[in-house]
């Protein structure tokens, strides 16, 4: 039961990250809500970094302790995952939420591979079910 918590979250996070980055690439479009857009990117984007650092630890942790049949560190999946973690932090410090500084010209590019990447994630995932 406990080692569907992992995929539970997981799936929960990888999504959120996808709708984030669509808040965000709509806000830099020229439309009405723009605006808007960019507010709900602001606001949930460091959620869905917390989310799916959670899920990248909690993964490890799953497979520690629950999975015998896996290895730490042993799955295209693992990588993805460690990947898509890594690549919230560098969004989150490319943003305009760090003091001082201005949200980076290449922001919006990484959060798009971000995004690809955390849906080949999920589709990964998907093959390690228990
Ligand atoms: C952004 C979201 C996610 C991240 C960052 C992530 C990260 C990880 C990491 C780092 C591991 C440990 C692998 C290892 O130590 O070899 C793991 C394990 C695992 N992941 Fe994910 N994962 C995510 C989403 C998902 C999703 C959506 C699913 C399934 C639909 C999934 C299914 C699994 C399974 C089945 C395991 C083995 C542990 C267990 O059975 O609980 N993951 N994940
Ligand atoms: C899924 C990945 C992400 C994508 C696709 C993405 C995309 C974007 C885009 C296209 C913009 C507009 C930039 C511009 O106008 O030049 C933006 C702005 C911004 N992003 Fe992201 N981003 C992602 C992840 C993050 C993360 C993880 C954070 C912080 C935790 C973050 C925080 C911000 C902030 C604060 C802004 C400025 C918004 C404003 O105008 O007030 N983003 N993002």
């Amino acid at each position: 039961m406990l080692a569907y918590l992992h995929p539970l979250l997981g799936a929960v996070a990888a999504l959120l990250a996808v709708y984030v980055g669509m808040q965000g690439l709509y806000g830099r479009m020229r439309r009405a809500d723009a605006p808007e857009r960019r507010g709900a990117h602001r606001r949930l984007a460091p959620i869905a970094g917390l989310l799916v650092w959670g899920a990248a630890v909690g993964g490890v942790l799953s497979v520690a302790w629950m999975r015998d049949d896996l290895d730490v560190a042993g799955s295209a999946h693992f990588w993805a995952g460690s990947a898509v973690a890594a690549a919230m932090a560098v969004g989150a410090l490319s943003s305009s939420l760090r003091p001082g500084s201005r949200t980076q010209p290449w922001h919006g590019g990484l959060g798009a591979v971000t995004m690809l990447a955390a849906v080949l994630t999920l589709m990964m995932g998907l093959g390690l079910l228990p």
